[in-house]
């Protein structure tokens, strides 16, 4: 029961740095930046990007980790929909972050840095993923939290 407890703490701890974070870095931090200086502000969004990258795999990894600690200790069946659905969008949200944090997020950041032209395409392309991201990891909330009342 203590290891389901725990488990289920680490679970919602992660959930609230991992998406709490990208709506603070989304709602808070860029607009705050828009009236900064347009070297300083790419310097802070890319120190905070590379900091909260680090932050956030850390949390998808405990996230998949106690989920299958929950799914164990509570039985649920790998077949019930709302499962199925969560663990088919988790798969998604982590070749997309993965797409994000290591191939076109560093892309653009390089591109910016060089002033070569696709820089500011691969900028939008990189933060287009990250906000499809987010309200996927919404979703995937609202499913946690039915599968958790039994819908
Ligand atoms: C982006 C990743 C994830 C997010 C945002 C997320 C979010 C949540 C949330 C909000 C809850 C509801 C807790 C409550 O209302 O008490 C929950 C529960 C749950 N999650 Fe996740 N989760 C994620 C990944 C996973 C993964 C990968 C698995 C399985 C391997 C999983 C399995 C579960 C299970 C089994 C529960 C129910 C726990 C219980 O019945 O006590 N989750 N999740």
């Amino acid at each position: 029961m203590e290891v389901y407890l725990a488990s289920v703490w680490v679970h919602l701890v992660a959930v609230m740095l991992w998406l709490g974070g990208m709506l603070f870095l989304t709602v808070v931090l860029v607009p705050v930046l828009r009236g900064v200086d347009s070297r300083l502000r790419a310097h802070l969004v890319d120190a905070a990007g590379v900091r909260f990258r680090t932050v956030g795999w850390i949390c998808l990894g405990l996230l998949v980790l106690t989920g299958a600690v929950n799914v164990v200790y509570r039985g649920y069946s790998l077949r019930s929909p709302l499962l199925a659905a969560k663990l088919v969008l988790v798969g998604v949200i982590l070749v997309l972050s993965f797409l994000h944090d290591f191939v076109v997020g560093p892309r653009a950041t390089e591109a910016m840095k060089m002033g070569r032209e696709e820089g500011e395409r691969l900028r939008r392309v990189s933060s287009a993923i990250g906000r499809v991201n987010m309200v996927l990891g919404l979703v995937v909330v609202a499913l946690g939290v039915m599968l958790v009342r039994g819908y």
